[in-house]
């Protein structure tokens, strides 16, 4: 399957990823359009175009000094197991000039696993409402060791 990730386009890409992330709003909360579409005009969401299907997206913020922070990466469960979050996630990191990508992830969702496998360490965790999150951290020099 030729796959592609780039900037959503437009409204139409901008609605499928509104709806996936709805869909998901059990792993992710619920969406918010006013910061969806911040992120949009920003550059900070990104899609996967797997053929004529957006496949994925993933919202995240370049920090000043330079960490890259994932909020949000989602995989239609139609497409999943096949490499696609992993291609969002590394092309994230691949902005990072310091090599560093932070997350935080609620500690029971199974996407922990899906971490662990992209080369992550659990650095702890936090209480947050109603819930604990498993801290998250990847530095290119640690990812390059990663089996
Ligand atoms: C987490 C998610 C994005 C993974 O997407 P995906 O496209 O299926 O992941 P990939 O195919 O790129 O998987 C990369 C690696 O993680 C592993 N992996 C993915 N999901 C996994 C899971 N649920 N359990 C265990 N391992 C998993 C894959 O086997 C693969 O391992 P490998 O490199 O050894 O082959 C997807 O399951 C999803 O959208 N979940 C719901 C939304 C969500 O919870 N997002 C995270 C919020 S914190």
């Amino acid at each position: 399957m030729n796959i592609v990730v780039a900037p959503v386009l437009g409204e139409v890409e901008f609605r499928v990823v509104y709806a996936l992330w709805q869909a998901m709003a059990k792993f992710l909360g619920p969406p918010n359009r006013g910061v969806l579409r911040g992120a949009m005009k920003q550059g900070q969401l990104l899609v996967a175009r797997c053929g004529a299907l957006v496949g994925g997206f993933i919202h995240f913020h370049l920090r000043r000094d330079g960490v890259v922070t994932i909020y949000d990466v989602a995989v239609s469960p139609l497409v999943r197991r096949q490499g696609i979050g992993k291609m969002l996630v590394e092309t994230v990191a691949a902005l990072s000039p310091v090599g560093k990508v932070k997350l935080k992830c609620t500690t029971t969702n199974p996407a922990n696993l899906f971490y662990k496998r992209c080369g992550f360490t659990l650095l702890g965790t936090e209480p947050s409402t109603n819930t604990t999150l498993n801290v998250w951290e990847r530095t290119q020099d640690a990812h390059a060791n990663h089996p």
